[in-house]
């Protein structure tokens, strides 16, 4: 099967594909829809990062592609509901950079403790201002996490090695890393924290929960940080209590609207501030993330394609069945009524097949089956699912 690698992905991701038994193009730029409608024919998986959009016409034309690898965080370049229609299982890596946020966040949380921004003008400016005024260390003092998710512990893990007491505050119950304490609400956490930072996912009930209600609760001389979602925070109200000193420093990697492209103007009401640290963004971005979302993708495309396995497809039905060690598997994409199972196995039933597994799950209209049996399945056999009304797709394996 050929492989298509668009706009430089890391050479991480095509030794994993090659050493696979892939035939990998790798290309430098992204394509334009009609570039990709004449490449695609005999394409069985495509990589792409941000800049190369899968349309409808795209996916219409692409009648061999059975998987896109987005080598990044997001898919909105992506259509993925018409993927889900023409069961083309679309993957991404959505903790591959992890560890590149949380080290940012820790470097942020010393510089302001140290008031770094200012210290590091000044020199520039040629002034020599040697004062431990307003500088201290983070040792012993309380971090206070909102959202306890994949970067909020891994954040917590750190900060405790760094003499930090952790607080958290997270809407789902999680376990609690080492010391940190757990803390009943927002407010709790907000009265006992020294520094906040949000980690908190996108989901539309976030938009705004943070604003001056929030600040005034912050314990004075606190300090902020956003490095989660720009649309979280009020930036308008966070000015105000940088202003008037109730807040020590603020560091913000995201902002409620961005510039689209390289080189666009940044507008924010925090520009010119002093002990505010502004980054455009790129709390993931580093080249250890890129090779880890490298090897990430490209172990999800594999995957599916060699074991059938959606293990983290963002549009089709999640199923993670074992590596196949012996005998076969079928994977059947189908339309989601009911019966379609009982179907299945009524043909696999009258094969005499003895089933040695079966993985399943649903997703709004398509349903995904993984069957495992002790012999190899017949040609026949196949050919009956395949002839389902219901069939999307079939694929089978054999050990
Ligand atoms: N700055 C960057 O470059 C960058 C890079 C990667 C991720 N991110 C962002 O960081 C955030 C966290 O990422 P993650 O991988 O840890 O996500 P995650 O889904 O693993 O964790 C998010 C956690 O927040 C909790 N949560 C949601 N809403 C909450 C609320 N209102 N109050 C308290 N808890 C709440 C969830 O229960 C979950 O535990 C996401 O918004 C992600 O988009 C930013």
């Amino acid at each position: 099967m050929k492989v298509l690698l668009l706009e430089n992905i890391h050479p991480v991701a095509v030794e994993t594909l090659e050493k696979a038994g892939y035939e990998v193009e790798l290309r430098s730029s992204s394509m334009s829809e009609d570039d990709l409608i004449a490449a695609l024919p005999g394409v069985g998986m495509l990589g792409i990062r941000s800049n190369t959009h899968i349309t409808p016409r795209v996916l219409d034309a692409a009648t061999d592609l059975e998987a896109i690898g987005c080598f990044c965080i997001g898919t909105n370049q992506v259509d993925l509901v018409y993927a889900q229609e023409k069961g083309v299982a679309v993957f991404n890596a959505p903790y591959s950079n992890t560890r590149s946020v949380v080290e940012l966040v820790i470097a942020e949380i010393i510089s302001l403790a140290r008031r770094l921004p200012e210290k590091t003008e000044k020199m520039h400016a040629g002034v020599w201002d040697k004062s431990a005024k307003g500088s201290h260390e983070v040792r012993g003092r309380t971090l206070g996490i909102v959202g306890y998710g994949n970067i909020g512990t891994q954040l917590s893990n750190l900060a405790e090695a760094l003499g930090l007491n952790v607080i958290f505050y997270d809407v789902a119950d999680k376990l609690r890393h080492g010391n940190a304490r757990r803390m009943p609400s927002l407010d709790a956490l907000l009265a006992e924290a020294d520094v906040v930072s949000l980690h908190v996912d996108g989901r539309p009930g976030n938009a705004g929960i943070f604003g001056d209600e929030q600040f005034k609760k912050m314990k004075p001389r606190s300090l902020f940080i956003n490095a989660a979602r720009g649309m979280v925070v009020d930036t308008e109200a966070l000015r105000e209590h940088i202003l008037s000193g109730h807040i020590a420093g603020a560091a913000l990697d995201v902002f409620p609207i961005e510039p689209k492209a390289q080189g666009d103007p940044f507008e924010s009401p925090l520009r010119g501030l002093d002990n505010v640290i502004l980054t455009p963004h790129v709390g993931g971005s580093t080249q250890e993330a890129q090779e880890e979302i490298g090897y990430f993708v490209a172990g999800k495309l594999r995957a599916f394609q060699q074991e059938g396995s959606t293990a983290l497809s963002v549009d089709l039905p999640a199923v993670q069945p074992p590596p196949l060690t012996s005998g076969s598997r079928v994977a059947y994409l189908h339309v989601n009524v009911p019966g379609v199972l009982a179907e299945v196995n009524n043909v696999l039933a009258a094969e005499g097949a003895n089933v040695t597994g079966q993985y399943l799950a649903t997703q709004g209209e398509k349903g995904y089956v993984v069957t495992d049996v002790a012999e190899p399945i017949s040609e026949a056999a196949l050919a009956k699912l395949q002839a389902s009304p219901h069939t999307i797709w079939l694929r089978s394996y054999t050990a």
